[in-house]
């Protein structure tokens, strides 16, 4: 959201209610599935205060409530906190910490008070450097030392891998958005058309790795959350397959920080601690 035209088109798109139930629809399921992995692979076990910035209707704020962390989402869309308050109010176990509306740039949580901060999302709503290392910071100086962050970017070549698997390059439109994306990262969308997102920037993956250690973090690393999977033929019969989908997940992971292959997943993750 670095400049209030697109902080409207941004605010404007996810006050369309999509976000909600989008981790059920298409392929997403993997992007949950391998993005829980990644955190339950680094968190430390409860307790411990989880801030998930960006969280929008609690997708993995719930799960980490439920299993013991005390969890704040912060959001700067309205119906996002909306819902995660109505959500956390109907449940008998797993309520939120905290819901509240905010920016990444300023979160409004104390200095060192938090073991992990969840960002999936802001980082590729940011489209300026400055702003995303402004979010960045703003995540070290509210985590202890040793405090994990988990940022997530979508990669710069997830429009060619959409246009393939969805045969979106039939539009003259899209394709033109993907011109652009491979040219400079910047995701517009002036179409109407919300399959084809919002203003966006892609990080290749180098840039995502530069820019948390550039804020002050120390990189644990750079992960593919869907990598190949992507392209998994008849995914959501496979997916609900559990050795269909056991095999796929172990394959992954082989592949999970191999350079030569993360650019092709559609999401990719940086996983980072705050020096002691
Ligand atoms: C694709 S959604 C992801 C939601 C959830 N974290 C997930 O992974 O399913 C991106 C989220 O980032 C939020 N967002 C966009 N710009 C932001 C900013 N500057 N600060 C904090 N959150 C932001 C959006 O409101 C939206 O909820």
């Amino acid at each position: 959201m670095s400049a209030p035209r697109a902080r409207d088109e941004i605010l404007g798109y996810y006050a369309l209610g999509l976000e909600q139930g989008r981790l059920d629809e298409d392929y997403f399921p993997l992007e949950r599935a391998r993005t829980q992995e990644l955190v339950l692979r680094h968190l430390a076990p409860p307790p411990g205060v989880v801030l998930d910035v960006g969280g929008g209707a609690g997708a993995y704020a719930f799960w980490l409530a439920e299993a013991g962390y005390e969890v704040h989402l912060l959001d700067p869309v309205p119906l996002h906190v909306e819902q995660a308050e109505a959500a956390s109010r109907t449940r008998a176990a797993g309520r939120l910490a905290s819901a509240r509306s905010g920016d990444a740039r300023a979160l409004p949580f104390a200095d060192k008070g938090a073991d992990a901060v969840l960002m999936l999302g802001p980082l590729y709503h940011l489209t300026a450097l400055e702003d995303r290392l402004q979010a960045l910071r703003e995540a070290l100086r509210v985590l202890r030392p040793g405090g994990l962050v988990l940022a997530a970017a979508i990669s710069r070549f997830a429009s060619l891998v959409d246009g393939l698997r969805g045969a979106l390059f039939d539009d003259a439109a899209f394709a033109a958005i993907t011109e652009r994306d491979l040219a400079d990262g910047q995701h517009r969308n002036d179409t109407g058309n919300p399959r084809y997102f919002t203003t966006s920037f892609f990080h290749h993956p180098v840039e995502l790795a530069e820019e948390v250690a550039g804020a002050g973090f120390a990189l644990v690393d750079v992960f593919a959350l869907e990598g190949p999977g992507a392209y998994l033929v008849d995914f959501a019969r496979r997916f609900a397959d559990p050795a269909s989908r056991e095999r796929l997940l172990a394959f992954l992971r082989k592949v999970e920080t191999e350079p030569a292959l993360i650019g092709v997943s559609p999401h990719i993750l940086a996983v980072a601690r705050k020096p002691r």
